[in-house]
């Protein structure tokens, strides 16, 4: 009696932290925190677990432990920070998997005892099941296309989007049946085949680059997976954190959509970057960019009393944070002012930019959200652009043909000069042309930001 009251009272705790972890996460300054949190209430959701009355033996849940430990340890001190959407993504097919077994494991201890599942049961082991397979091998499938081991371009097929919705209204009438028929075996295995294939069939016509957006969907269905599981089982602290899990991929989802201008079905049934790249600039290559070496660049920052930096996905794929911040340090030593832009969807994955330069130790209170900062590039006498290239490309404000038409970016083409270090004239991730580039305030710096950088430092120093 007294381990039960101790169980809950550590799945209530846990359940409490997990809470305050997500709070935390809400903004940079708190986010480390809210990571600390979220860890104790994980670690105590296990100590609770582990003392649950109806473990007999230990022995294979301490293999387990070992054995997911030392992955964890592993990929966690392997994996870069550029590859974090597909390590997440390997993490949901995991989760999923577990959940998936575990409704797996209840079917099969049920039929072994010859016991009928409770209808109720069934709604939520069902569920469980049902959401469980199709994550596990959606996110295999997210894995596989940012990973490159699967074509990253939508494949897309007639009659697709009603194949695939003519399959999924298939496994919900499955999955309806089974809580009126809870003993039907088959359909239950016919549930899990459905849901494996229809993980695979969504996935395959959304481009590699629309992935993040389905791992944090494919983050929502894991969670209702064990939120579900936990009504199965009968574990509290599985429902709750399963639902805040389901709730918050699914916030995250769409609020990626909506800073890319996208709409929801748009990214999931939209087949985006499988047309033609869009539009190259009218006059295309023929207009001129302007070049500025490194001593000329170094000058112009040297001079500049406020400078406004703004990082995208080129700063993660070259890891200069470090010298960016480096480079800050010295226009400030020079007398100037430097900010840091942040666009929502700048790099690969939500936050991205946070990350890297709170990793550099970037003072939080230089770092400013697009609308926060905005307002403030007409008085900037440098942007300076490290990397990044969709979110400051003007065609989403003006030309309607433009895939990205709509999507709210840095305003860097109002300040009054420009430079762009990236390595050559090769577009980002929408595989558009950057009318920024051929802008007369702007001067190109190409080359490896992080070795640009380093120079550029190198020679203000010298001034
Ligand atoms: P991108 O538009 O992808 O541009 C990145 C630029 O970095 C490229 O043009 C590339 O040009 C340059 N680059 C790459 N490696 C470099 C290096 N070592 N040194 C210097 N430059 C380098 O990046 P962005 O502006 O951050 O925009 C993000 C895009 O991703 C948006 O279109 C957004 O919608 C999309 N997206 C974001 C998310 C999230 S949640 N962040 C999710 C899904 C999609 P070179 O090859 O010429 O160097």
């Amino acid at each position: 009696m007294a381990r039960e009251y101790f169980v809950q009272v550590a799945y209530l705790l846990a359940s409490g932290l997990f809470i305050l972890g997500l709070k935390g996460m809400g903004s940079a300054e708190t986010a480390r925190r809210g990571m600390f949190l979220a860890e104790a209430g994980m670690l105590l959701a296990v100590i609770g677990t582990l003392l649950q009355a109806e473990i007999l033996r230990y022995e294979w849940i301490l293999v387990g432990l070992a054995v997911g430990s030392a992955v964890g340890v592993a990929i966690s001190l392997r994996v870069p920070m550029t590859a974090m959407p597909q390590r997440i993504a390997a993490s949901h097919a995991f989760g999923a998997l577990a959940a998936t077994l575990v409704g797996l494991a209840e079917f099969l201890g049920s039929q072994g005892h010859g016991e009928v599942i409770a209808h109720p049961k069934m709604a939520a082991l069902g569920f469980e099941v049902m959401f469980g397979s199709l994550t596990v091998t959606g996110s295999i499938m997210a894995f596989g296309k940012l990973q490159e081991i699967l074509p990253s371009a939508p494949i897309t097929y007639r009659g697709q989007n009603a194949t695939n919705i003519a399959l999924f209204l298939a496994t919900v009438g499955l999955y309806v049946y089974l809580i009126v028929v809870p003993d039907a075996a088959w359909a239950f295995y016919a549930m899990i085949g459905l849901g494996l294939a229809i993980g695979i069939l969504i996935v395959l016509p959304i481009g590699g680059a629309d992935m993040p957006v389905v791992i944090s969907l494919l983050n929502s269905y894991a969670g209702l997976a064990s939120s579900a599981t936990g009504f199965a089982i009968g574990n509290n602290v599985l429902i709750i954190a399963g639902a805040l899990d389901g709730a918050s991929g699914f916030i995250l989802s769409i609020l990626m959509s909506r800073a890319m201008n996208r709409s929801f079905t748009n990214v999931l049934f939209g087949a985006f970057g499988s047309a033609p790249a869009a539009a190259a600039l009218k006059g295309g290559a023929a207009l001129p960019v302007r070049e500025v070496t490194i001593e000329d660049a170094a000058v112009q920052l040297a001079f500049a009393r406020r400078v406004i930096v703004v990082p995208g996905y080129g700063l993660a794929v070259a890891q200069a944070q470090h010298q960016v911040r480096e480079l800050a340090q010295q226009v400030e030593r020079q007398g100037g002012e430097v900010l840091y832009a942040i666009h929502p969807v700048a790099g690969r994955m939500p936050g991205h930019m946070n990350v890297l330069l709170a990793e550099a130790n970037v003072p939080y209170d230089a770092l400013r959200d697009m609308d926060e900062v905005n307002p403030d590039f007409p008085e900037c006498d440098v942007s300076l652009v490290v990397g990044a290239n969709d979110v400051v490309n003007p065609a989403a404000r003006t030309d309607q043909a433009s895939p990205i038409f709509g999507m709210p970016i840095l305003d860097v083409d109002k300040s009054k000069s420009i430079i762009v270090m990236k390595r050559s004239m090769n577009p980002g991730f929408a595989g558009i042309e950057n009318a920024l580039f051929y802008d007369p305030k702007t001067a190109m710096l190409f080359g490896y930001a992080k070795s640009s950088l380093s120079k550029l430092v190198a020679h203000m120093k010298g001034l």
